[in-house]
C-alpha cells in the first residue's frame, strides 16, 4: 500500500515508517519539523535501506498539502501523527494546540475526501477516557479531559467520526495510545524532546546520562501497590506495529482500538528496571503529586488482539534497555 504519514519524522511516526517499509509498504512523509529533525530521514533509510519521499509541509496549510496529494494522487491511506503533544504547554498555549491539532485534522480529512483516500488512521490518546476506573475499554463513555491537548484528541475523534458518518466510503480508525516509551533497538530512532523532558522515561534517561541530577517521583501516596503512579507503558516498536495492522485491515465507518499492553507498571518499577537492566544508578527523590495526574490507568487490550491480530510483545526490560541504548548510541 502507499501510505501518507503526517508527522512521520516524530517519535511514533518514525518508528511506524520503519515498520511500514519493513512490511513492503510505500511511505510518503509530511512533517513541518517543529519537533523533529531532518536527520531522522537518514536514520529511517539506514535501518530499512529505503529513503521515503519527504515533504517539509505543515498539514494546517491546505495549499501546501494539496501539492503533496497532487504529486501522489493514489494514496491507499493516511496515518495522521502530526500535532503538538505537550500537556503542560497546552495549558499555557491553548490556541496553538486547538489550532494546530484540529485544523490539521480537518484539512487532512478534507484533502482525503477530495482525493478519494478513504482510509484515515488517527493518532489518539488514552487521555480521552478522562478520570474513570481502569481497565479502559473502547466502548466506555468518554469523560472530560483535564487539558487542551487531551481535548484536541477527543474533538479530533469526534470530527473524524462525523466525517465517516457523512461519507460512507470514508473509514476512520482511532488508535488510543497508552504511554509510548523505548526506542528502536538500533539506537537510531527514539524520543528526543527539546529542553527538560516532561514525561517520565525521557527524564529518567537524562538522569541516567547525568544530564539531570535526579528524578522527582511525583507522589508516593497514591492508592497503588507501591504508592507511585501506575501507567500502561508500551514499547514504541510494538505501537508502530499496531499501526501497520490497523492500516492493512479493511474497515468501514469508525473503528476504535486501545494500543496498550493491558498491564499497569508503577513509576518505582520503571526506575528499578531502568537501573538494574542498564546497571546504572538512578538517583531519585519523592516529590509532591503533579497536578492533573491520575493515580492509575491501563488498557483493556483485547479488542486490538481479537480484531487486528495485534498485541504488544516487548517487555519492560526491552523498553528501558532500548531507551538507554538510544541515549548512548544515537550521538544526538
Ligand atoms: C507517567 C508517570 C507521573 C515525570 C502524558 C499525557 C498522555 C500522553 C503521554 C502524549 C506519572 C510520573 C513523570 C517525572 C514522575 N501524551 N512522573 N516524575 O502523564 O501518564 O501521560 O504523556 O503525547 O496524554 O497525559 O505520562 O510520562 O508524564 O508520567 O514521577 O519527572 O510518571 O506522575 O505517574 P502521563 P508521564
Amino acid at each position: 500500500m502507499k501510505i501518507l504519514v503526517t508527522g512521520g519524522l516524530g517519535f511514533i511516526g518514525s518508528h511506524t515508517c520503519v515498520e511500514l517499509i519493513s512490511n513492503q509498504h510505500q511511505v510518503v512523509i509530511v512533517d513541518n519539523l517543529v519537533n523533529s529533525k531532518p536527520e531522522v530521514l537518514d536514520r529511517i533509510e539506514k535501518i530499512t535501506g529505503v529513503r521515503p519521499v519527504f515533504f517539509p509541509v505543515d498539514v494546517t496549510e491546505a495549499l501546501a498539502l494539496e501539492s503533496v496529494f497532487a504529486a501522489h494522487p493514489h494514496f491507499d491511506g493516511v496515518i495522521h501523527f502530526a500535532g503538538l503533544k505537550a500537556v503542560g504547554e497546552s495549558v499555557e498555549k491553548p490556541i496553538a494546540y486547538y489550532y494546530n491539532n484540529l485544523v490539521s485534522t480537518m484539512v487532512l480529512a478534507e484533502a482525503c475526501l477530495s482525493h478519494h483516500v478513504n482510509r484515515f488512521i488517527f493518532s489518539s490518546s488514552a487521555t480521552v477516557y478522562g478520570d474513570q476506573p481502569s481497565p479502559y475499554r473502547e466502548d466506555m463513555d468518554l469523560k472530560t479531559t483535564s487539558n487542551p491537548y487531551g481535548e484536541t484528541k477527543a474533538v479530533s475523534e469526534r470530527i473524524l467520526s462525523d466525517v465517516a458518518k457523512a461519507n460512507p466510503d470514508f473509514s476512520a480508525t482511532l488508535l488510543r495510545y497508552f504511554n509510548p516509551v523505548g526506542a528502536h533497538p538500533s539506537g537510531l530512532l527514539g524520543e528526543d524532546p527539546n529542553g527538560i523532558p516532561n514525561n517520565l522515561m525521557p527524564f529518567v534517561s537524562k538522569v541516567a546520562r547525568r544530564e539531570l541530577p535526579k528524578l522527582k517521583i511525583f507522589g508516593n501516596d497514591y492508592p497503588t501497590p507501591d504508592g507511585t503512579g501506575v501507567r500502561d507503558y508500551i514499547h514504541v516498536v510494538d505501537l508502530a506495529k499496531g499501526h501497520v495492522k490497523a492500516v492493512e485491515k479493511r474497515t468501514s465507518g469508525v473503528s476504535i482500538y486501545n494500543l496498550g499492553t493491558g498491564k499497569g507498571i508503577s513509576v518505582m518499577e520503571i526506575v528499578k528496571a531502568y537501573a538494574s537492566v542498564n546497571d546504572i544508578d538512578i538517583p531519585y527523590e519523592i516529590a509532591p503529586r503533579r497536578s492533573g495526574d491520575l493515580a492509575s490507568y491501563y488498557a483493556d487490550a483485547t479488542k486490538a488482539k481479537d480484531e487486528l491480530g495485534w498485541e504488544a510483545e516487548l517487555t519492560l526490560a526491552d523498553m528501558v534497555r532500548d531507551a538507554y541504548h538510544f541515549e548512548t548510541v544515537s550521538g544526538k
